[in-house]
């Protein structure tokens, strides 16, 4: 590591949150990990924790995405969630990568194609996200006939994703209304995996009776919506509202207290670089930021282009919080009252700045938080004594 900015990722946080996943909620038979985004900017190599924590099945985006896990593993079951160019299906079948047909059109162009060995579908429902899916009974009828009679299709899954957050939404119920009637002239039984609901389905609801699995993004890197409802007035009126809503509209029944204990694996840090002292009234970084009092200017390795901006406000050395002054395209200037030696650990993400203070103090959610977090950063991923730098 050359440049001292590194992101850490705690492999044995990422276990513990699956098994306490899977404890909570085990009645599911397929846990399926959506390792998309680089698993959401945790690097690939999260898939072993995943695996050991006892996810059975993992989702990605493209091809590129899948080859890149059969590095670290040959025998998971991998479903890519976007449809896969034709010309490359050879190569699903060669790495064992389960596409899904979401349309007729797609499925008769594959029909085409002379495939040597087996390939696994999942076929994806147009619930109302309008994105990806069938839309149609009579054309799902047809696919399922299709690949039924088919030498190398196998139509192991079905599945669809909810387009709202379900919570106080009067459209989520219209969402698994509109998904029974698509596959009304199928027999979902005769599908070994049926899967729907994502992190919030999964806390948020009660189990969809005709899902035997479940995608699991987010929640598994350890931003859960874990809640406790208080009892103080302002609570109990919103629990109050939150019932005559769903009476009103008659939405089905959105849980929203869990005792999820769920650990944030995705940290963040740096080094200080240079120190300068200033006076009260100097004028600071590309914005001029003006100086209230005297003390010293210290910079760091990190900028707009790594994902980090003033608008996470802090940084902390040794537990002590100095304010982000200024950013810039690779370094930020943090204000600090007392000389601080160069070299010293910086966090900007971690035990001190939870992911959870950062999408309060940015109004950016967890995803678009770890998203901005550039693949310049260095992952270094740890597992008991074992450390691997993993470059992009
Ligand atoms: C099709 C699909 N399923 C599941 C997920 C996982 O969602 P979450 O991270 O909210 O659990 C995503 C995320 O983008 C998705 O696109």
């Amino acid at each position: 590591m050359l440049r001292k900015t590194y992101a850490k990722i705690d492999g044995e946080k990422l276990t513990k949150n699956i098994k306490e996943i899977k404890q909570k909620y085990n009645d599911y038979t397929y846990y399926i990990g959506v390792v998309k985004n680089n698993a959401y900017h945790h690097g690939i190599k999260c898939i072993t924790d995943f695996i050991e924590g006892g996810i059975n099945y993992l989702a990605i985006s493209s091809l590129e995405e899948a080859l890149e896990i059969r590095k670290y593993n040959r025998t998971i079951p991998i479903l890519c969630l976007e449809p896969i160019d034709l010309e490359y299906i050879d190569d699903c079948v060669n790495n064992e990568v389960t596409i899904t047909v979401e349309s007729i059109e797609y499925l008769e162009k594959l029909l085409q194609i002379n495939i040597y060995s087996t390939l696994k579908i999942h076929l994806k429902i147009d619930s109302g996200m309008h994105r990806l899916g069938f839309m149609k009974k009579e054309e799902i009828k047809k696919a399922k006939e299709e690949i039924d009679a088919s030498k190398n299709l196998q139509l192991e899954g079905i599945y669809s994703h909810f387009a709202t957050s379900g919570v106080m939404d009067k459209e989520w119920d219209n969402q698994i209304e509109k998904f029974l009637e698509i596959t009304s002239l199928i027999n979902l039984k005769e599908i070994p995996i049926v899967h729907f609901g994502r992190s919030l389905t999964l806390v948020n609801h009660e189990k969809i009776p005709f899902c035997n699995g479940i995608r699991l993004g987010i929640i598994m890197y350890g931003y859960s919506q874990s809640k406790k409802e208080g009892s103080d007035f302002k609570s109990k009126l919103k629990i109050w509202k939150r019932k005559r809503f769903q009476k009103k509209y008659h939405c089905s029944k959105t849980i929203l207290e869990n005792d999820l204990k769920l650990e944030e694996a995705f940290s963040l840090y740096s080094t200080t670089m240079s120190i300068r002292k200033v006076n009260k009234e100097e004028k600071v970084g590309y914005n001029s930021y003006l100086l209230k009092e005297d003390g010293y200017i210290i910079t760091i390795p990190i900028g707009y282009a790594d994902g980090v901006t003033t608008s996470f406000q802090n940084v902390y050395i040794k537990d002590q919080a100095y304010p982000i002054v200024s950013d810039s395209m690779d370094m930020i200037m943090v204000f600090s009252k007392d000389y601080i030696e160069i070299g010293e650990k910086v966090e900007i993400i971690g035990p001190n700045q939870s992911m959870k203070k950062l999408v309060g103090k940015t109004k950016k959610n967890a995803y678009h938080l770890l998203n901005d977090i550039s693949n310049r950063v260095v992952r270094i991923h740890e597992r008991k004594q074992e450390k691997e730098e993993i470059y992009y």
